[in-house]
């Protein structure tokens, strides 16, 4: 039986789903935003901070150094993305006391960067990996790269 190696994602479908359900909590927090203000941002935007946590350590370590040679420049451009998203949590993590347009502005860069990153790996990144990794280390990958995210969460 090998069950388990054909239900195996490959990293490049985890990591594509893991970008929509940023998407889709980043939508979360704006409608909750737009509510009666009173609303608690706090069970949606904690645990979203800490999977984009996992889900860039896990990109940084697994998928970026088997491609540092074949597009140097887009993976160094991604790191620096990585970084400048993490800051961004980390202001909006710290931002209790902030005014809310303030804290809505920020959520807005941040939705930014994070959607300018994201098409940069799915349109360009991603399909390397695809194009040059076989499918069993595609699988082999996408089941290291859930296992690092877990120690996240
Ligand atoms: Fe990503
Ligand atoms: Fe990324």
């Amino acid at each position: 039986m090998t069950t388990q190696q054909t239900t195996q994602e490959t990293i490049v479908e985890h990591i594509r789903r893991d970008h929509r359900k940023t998407d889709r909590e980043i939508l979360e927090l704006e409608m909750r935003l737009r509510g009666r203000g009173d609303e608690d941002l706090g069970p949606v935007f904690a645990p979203m901070k800490q999977e984009l946590l996992g889900h860039m350590a896990a990109e940084e370590k697994l998928l970026y150094p088997p491609l540092e040679k074949e597009m140097r420049e887009q993976i160094a451009d991604a790191r620096k993305e990585h970084d400048t998203i993490r800051r961004q949590l980390e202001e909006l993590a710290a931002g209790g006391r902030m005014e809310e347009s303030e804290w809505r502005r920020r959520l807005v860069m941040l939705k930014q960067e994070i959607q300018h990153h994201v098409t940069d790996e799915e349109s360009e990144i991603l399909p390397a990996a695809r194009r040059l990794f076989d499918e069993d280390r595609l699988r082999d990958l996408g089941s290291r790269f859930e296992r690092m995210e877990k120690e996240y969460t």
